[in-house]
């Protein structure tokens, strides 16, 4: 009896420790979620850091801004990854180390993620990529996720798109052998062009930074393709949409692209070349899901252009590194934070219902894009 009692009791001490301890790990008033946001603001991909910057400050102002006294304030620490993986590294060990953040948004190009998330892993701090598209970023390990859809997903379908509409059957290939991104655009691109059935004339290659694409682009021209298929970042994939169109290759002959196209700066550098090129892409800015059009008006309202692409995927990003945080119960505690991330599934964003596959990569529908009258459009519509 005596001992029954005891049971009793000491199964109710148990009850209300847990009860407290599941207490502490919900939300003070105000609490303040630090994120690590590294960007290349300057550098190769510069282009694409100012308006993931624009989305990451949008969602987490909107976020603060309906918090009230008890919700989470988000605080973003924006820093530099200055397109190169050097930089990338400094970066992430600040955050790390010194911020204390609670997770990682970035870094801007696979090519720098791929070094730089080996560090976060070793720490046990999770990273959510907004913007890696090439192989094997995830697979760095169990605290990496991303909501940027991967080349392996978008190209094919880009291509069978381009295929259907247009009846290619013969392309020249042209890529950056130099970075983790146009190089696994390009693996992405032969795989799929070979799954077509659509035959390959000739590969070239250039490097970042490379002016002058003439050389190559005249000897496609003499093959006679029916199109040409680049894997480029906007500052490359600009110089060679030009330089195509002023040596005499017409736009009847498209150029097709991937994740890199998916920028104005696009239309803004190549102006009339821009034209007719066909882009593989994970959002599609004309979709008419309310967050999406919410999204789309409150971009252009602050920052006085349209969003693109990136600046989707950093928006996206921060609300579900929000919806993490939340399941985690927990603002700092990186660990249970990595665990919420993987169990989201069918989240409302901008990008459509979202979900993580196994593997951490996005999961959802890819469309094609093209350029008309100085904007990026569905294809086919
Ligand atoms: N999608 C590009 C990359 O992964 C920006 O590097």
């Amino acid at each position: 009896m005596k001992n029954e009692r005891f049971r009793k009791g000491y199964r109710l001490i148990l009850v209300l420790i847990l009860m407290v301890s599941v207490r502490s790990v919900t939300f003070a008033a105000g609490q303040e979620v630090k994120i690590g946001a590294a960007l290349s603001m300057t550098g190769a991909a510069a282009a694409y850091g100012a308006t993931q910057k624009n989305g990451i400050q949008l969602a987490s102002d909107e976020i603060n801004a309906a918090a009230g006294s008890d919700g989470i304030k988000i605080v973003p620490l924006f820093d530099d990854d200055a397109s190169v993986p050097q930089q990338g590294i400094n970066v992430y060990n600040k955050f790390i180390n010194a911020d204390r953040v609670a997770l990682i948004i970035g870094p801007t190009l696979s090519n720098t993620a791929q070094v730089t998330n080996r560090i976060a892993q070793q720490s046990g701090v999770p990273v959510l990529a907004i913007s890696n598209t090439a192989k094997g970023i995830t697979d760095i390990g169990d605290y990496i996720f991303r909501d940027s859809l991967t080349e392996a997903v978008v190209i094919p379908n880009t291509i069978r798109v381009a295929k259907e509409k247009l009846g290619i059957k013969k392309v020249a290939i042209l890529y950056g052998d130099d970075d983790a991104f146009t190089k696994g655009g390009y693996d992405a691109f032969k795989n799929a062009l070979s799954e077509a059935g659509i035959e390959i004339l000739s590969e070239m290659t250039f490097a970042k930074g490379d002016r002058n694409f003439s050389p190559q682009l005249t000897q496609l021209k003499s093959l006679n393709p029916d199109a040409i298929v680049v894997s480029a970042l906007v500052e490359e994939a600009s110089g060679i949409l030009s330089q195509a169109r002023q040596l005499g290759i017409p736009a009847t002959v498209p150029i097709i692209g991937g994740n890199g196209f998916n920028s104005p700066a696009l239309i803004k550098n190549a102006g009339e070349s821009a034209e007719g090129v066909i882009v593989g892409a994970a959002w599609n800015m004309t979709s008419t899901n309310p967050l999406n059009k919410h999204f789309v008006d409150a971009y252009t309202n602050r920052f006085g252009s349209p969003p693109d692409q990136f600046a989707a995927q950093a928006y996206a990003g921060v609300y579900i590194a929000l919806e993490a945080v939340k399941k985690a119960g927990s603002a700092d505690n990186r660990k249970a934070i990595r665990e919420a991330m993987a169990q989201i599934k069918d989240f409302d964003t901008v990008l459509g219902k979202f979900s993580f596959t196994a593997g951490r990569d996005a999961d959802h529908t890819p469309v094609v894009q093209t350029v008309k009258g100085g904007k990026f459009v569905v294809f086919g519509e």
